[in-house]
Order: structure tokens, then C-alpha cells, then sequence
């Protein structure tokens, strides 16, 4: 499955310096974060058993600057934050026919607690693996009747950012085996596969890459424990499907859909090269 770089040629046409070029920066200064210096997040650990080419993993949040690292250490600074409280007051509003609520059912957001670290979910009755925006809609139209929310629109994804909120600092365990296999593996094959004119795979950046400058960027391991990410460069909440869509993107390919079994998939098999850190979203990104 590993396929070794063919050509230079992506590279240059992306900026890629060699890595001669390489510059550890980010991991040298060895921070730890701790938000509100309380809530301990775990962002080095040793890689999963599953993970054959990479022995230590590194939250993305290792490789932003100090400044936009900051940001996440305390609430009241992390931008990602007002999502959260937008979606707290959104779990008590009425929906559906019923004028039911999350809170009808759920109590309070804390009540959820933990479900964000084994996320996407294989192991639910429902016989498919479900991401949290799947469950979020299969409530929201199966439980309280209403019209489905969109995937990646803010709504979604700020509620995404406050069940992710109350998990932070649990280590992330996804599943992989029994009913999530096959789609596990579909995933990795995603992961694996080069996509578009530059014929690039993600592992070519973020197994083979990560620690390298990437234009302005300092590549990480494209983990996905921080999602979502409240990103500099967009000012919103970002969702994971649209950031595996920007990235497909990078490439000049044709990209999945976010919602798509694909990317669903996909999500999968990148939450679990991320088992053992911690869940900790909302992170912040530039
Ligand atoms: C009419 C009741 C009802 C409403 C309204 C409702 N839910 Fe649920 N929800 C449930 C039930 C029942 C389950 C399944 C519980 C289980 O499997 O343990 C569930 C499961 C979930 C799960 C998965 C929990 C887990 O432990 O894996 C999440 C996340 C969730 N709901 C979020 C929400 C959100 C967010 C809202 C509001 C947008 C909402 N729900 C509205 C009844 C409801
Ligand atoms: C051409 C190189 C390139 C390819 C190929 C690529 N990415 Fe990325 N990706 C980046 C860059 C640059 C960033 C921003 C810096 C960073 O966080 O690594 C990024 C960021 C990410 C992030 C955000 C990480 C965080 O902590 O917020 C995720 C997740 C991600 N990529 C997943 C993927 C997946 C999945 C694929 C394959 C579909 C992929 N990427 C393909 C370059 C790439």
C-alpha cells in the first residue's frame, strides 16, 4: 500500500522544500496545553498498533505558532468558543412538531459527555458507522421530526463543537474492528490513494511530510482530535469533511461530498491514527 514519492515535481508545484529544508520548530519548545489550567490535553502519544509507518503522534496543534497555540488555552480567548455557547443556547430550542429540544431528551450538553471520543461510531445499532453530525440528524429527524440540518453548516457544526467540548481532555478511541472494519478499511485505502493532477495522497503529506514548510504552512499530521477547528484564515468553525474537501482540493482533484460514505470513511480511518490523543475541539487553526 505505501507508495514512495514519484516525482519532485508535485512538491514543486505546491513549494514544497526539500527536507533538507525541514525545521522543527514547533516541536522543539515542547508546551503542553492545558486550558483554563484545567483541562489537561494529551497532544503527543505513541501512534495506535494499526499504524505501520509512524511510531509517535502529534496533535495538530503542535505546529501552530505559540500565538495561535495560546489562543486555545483559555476559553475566553479561543474564538471557537462562541459557537459553543451559541449551540448550548440552540440545544434548548424547540423543534419538530412536538416542540421538542435536545434538552427534552438529553438533559444538558454534559449529558453526551463522551460520546465525541469514539466518533465516527461503528458499534451503534444502527449497523453503518455514524459520525456525531449523523446521530445529531437522525435525532433531529427521527427522534423530534424536523427537517435534517446541513452537514457542514454552522448550525451542525457548532453543536458538533459543543458535544466535542465537554469530551475535551478524554482520550480518543475509535473502534476499528468488528462492525467498523470494512469501512475502516475503505478508509485507509482513501488515505492511501493518490487523488488529482498532482497525483497526491494525504499520506504523502501528513506520514510523509509532517514537520515539513509547506508554503507558509507548517504540516502537521493532519489529525483530526481538534475538530472542529476554529480556523484563523476563514474566521468560522471549520468541520471535518470540509477540511478533507479543501485538502482533496489542494491536490486539483475532484472532491467527495461532505456526508459522503466516502468521507465518512475517510474520517474513520484519520480518528483512529489519532487514537490516544485527546478530543480537543473546539482547537484553533490558522
Ligand atoms: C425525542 C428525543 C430526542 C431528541 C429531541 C434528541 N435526541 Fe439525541 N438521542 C435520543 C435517543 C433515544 C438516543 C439514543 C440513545 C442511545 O443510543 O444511547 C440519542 C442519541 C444521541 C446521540 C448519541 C449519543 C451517544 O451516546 O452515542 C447524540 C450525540 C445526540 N443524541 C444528540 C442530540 C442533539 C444534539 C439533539 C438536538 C439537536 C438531540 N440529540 C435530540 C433522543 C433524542
Ligand atoms: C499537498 C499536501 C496535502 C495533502 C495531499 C493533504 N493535505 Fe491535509 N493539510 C495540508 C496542509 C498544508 C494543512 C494545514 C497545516 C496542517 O495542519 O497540517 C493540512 C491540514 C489538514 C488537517 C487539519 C489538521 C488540524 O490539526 O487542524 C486535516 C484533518 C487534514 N489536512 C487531512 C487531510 C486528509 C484526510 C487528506 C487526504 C484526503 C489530506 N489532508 C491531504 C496539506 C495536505
Amino acid at each position: 500500500m505505501r507508495q514512495t514519492l514519484r516525482t519532485g515535481a508535485a512538491w514543486a508545484a505546491l513549494g514544497l522544500a526539500g527536507s533538507a529544508a525541514l525545521a522543527p520548530a514547533a516541536m522543539a519548545q515542547e508546551a503542553n496545553l492545558v486550558i483554563d489550567g484545567e483541562i489537561e490535553i494529551v497532544t503527543r502519544a505513541p501512534a495506535p498498533e494499526h499504524m505501520e509507518y509512524i511510531s509517535e503522534i502529534f496533535s495538530g496543534w503542535e505546529y501552530r505558532s505559540p500565538e495561535t497555540q495560546a489562543l486555545q488555552m483559555d476559553d475566553f480567548e479561543n474564538p471557537g468558543m462562541i459557537g459553543v455557547d451559541n449551540a448550548r443556547a440552540d440545544f434548548e430550542t424547540a423543534m419538530g412538531p412536538d416542540d421538542q429540544s435536545c434538552a427534552s431528551c438529553h438533559d444538558s450538553p454534559e449529558a453526551l459527555e463522551a460520546c465525541a471520543r469514539s466518533i465516527p461510531n461503528g458499534t451503534r445499532p444502527r449497523g453503518e458507522v455514524q459520525t456525531l453530525e449523523m446521530q445529531v440528524n437522525e435525532c433531529v429527524t427521527e427522534r423530534a421530526g424536523a427537517e435534517p440540518w446541513d452537514y457542514t453548516g454552522n448550525r451542525m457544526t457548532e453543536m458538533v463543537a459543543l458535544i466535542s467540548s465537554v469530551s475535551r481532555g478524554m482520550p480518543v478511541d475509535v473502534a476499528i474492528d468488528g462492525p467498523a472494519q470494512e469501512t475502516w478499511e475503505q478508509g485507509k485505502e482513501i488515505y492511501y490513494t493518490r487523488y488529482g493532477q498532482l497525483e497526491l495522497a494525504c499520506a504523502n503529506c501528513h506520514e510523509d511530510n509532517y514537520d515539513n514548510m509547506i508554503r507558509a504552512d507548517h504540516l502537521s499530521q493532519g489529525q483530526i482530535n481538534g475538530f472542529p477547528t476554529y480556523r484563523l484564515k476563514n474566521g468560522k468553525l471549520n468541520a471535518v469533511h470540509d477540511r478533507f474537501k479543501g485538502c482533496v482540493r489542494d491536490t486539483r482533484a475532484e472532491t467527495f461530498a461532505p456526508g459522503s460514505p466516502e468521507f465518512v470513511a475517510l474520517e474513520l480511518y484519520v480518528a483512529s491514527r489519532g487514537n490516544g490523543l485527546s478530543v480537543e475541539g473546539p482547537s484553533v487553526r490558522n
